[in-house]
């Protein structure tokens, strides 16, 4: 499974390629705003750390055009002449957003279908060549609604009509929705780094890594 960061922080997303190999990057708007910086400059300052990598940075247009798919359309190719090799364009699950979806695929340019909750959006995202599709199941579940099944529908979709869709998981709020979503087959996952940071520890090291040391302290190294 590929793990991205969600984020527009330039040291975070260092630390996450430094000491996690994360794969790829996602954005959005209120990440770029979280970073303090304009949209343009993060997003290339963004692209520069993962240059000759196949690592990606999934870029999110005007939010504002999601009912413009000429707008959505014009927008996304600006922004992929920027940097070619990294950017992936972010559009929402909005009819005008798949309509712009199917043009820039086929033209070569890579879609992340977002804010997807359903998987009937899911499914349009395929059939009109996404690149990503992107379930948000955090927002879902402080909705109230169960998003296991939600996952499952989506990975099954692709599989029974073989899209070449990869399915990331976002919005993702702990390691068991991580873990979840590896075990129905979701091909990426994108979260904080605070939520990454949680999940690879685990109370039980920590206590079992103190006695391990008292062990340690109490037994001699060699022969005196
Ligand atoms: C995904 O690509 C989104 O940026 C992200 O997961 C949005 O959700 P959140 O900011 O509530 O986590």
């Amino acid at each position: 499974m590929k793990f991205f960061l969600d984020s527009a922080i330039i040291d975070e997303i260092q630390y996450a390629l430094d000491m996690w190999d994360i794969d790829g990057v996602t954005t959005n708007p209120r990440h770029v705003q979280v970073s303090g910086k304009p949209f343009l400059t993060v997003v290339q300052e963004i692209g520069k750390l993962m240059a000759g990598t196949d690592k990606t940075v999934s870029v999110q247009t005007n939010p504002h055009n999601h009912d413009n798919h000429d707008a959505i359309i014009e927008e996304a190719r600006r922004f992929v002449e920027l940097n070619p090799e990294t950017f992936v364009i972010k559009m929402p699950c909005t009819e005008a957003g798949f309509k712009a979806c199917k043009v820039l695929t086929d033209d070569g340019i890579r879609a992340n279908m977002t804010l997807c909750f359903s998987a009937m959006q899911a499914m349009q995202a395929m059939r009109m060549g996404a690149t990503y599709v992107s379930p948000f199941i955090g927002w879902k579940e402080s909705n109230g609604e169960e998003t296991g099944s939600f996952i499952a529908d989506c990975v099954q979709i692709k599989h029974n009509f073989d899209y070449g869709t990869e399915i990331l998981v976002a919005a993702v709020r702990n390691g068991r929705q991580i873990a979840d979503a590896a075990v129905m087959g979701a091909d990426i996952v994108t979260a904080g780094i605070a939520v990454y940071k949680e999940a690879f520890a685990h109370p039980y090291t920590d206590v079992g890594l103190g006695k391990f040391q008292s062990f340690w302290d109490e037994t001699p190294y060699e022969e005196s």
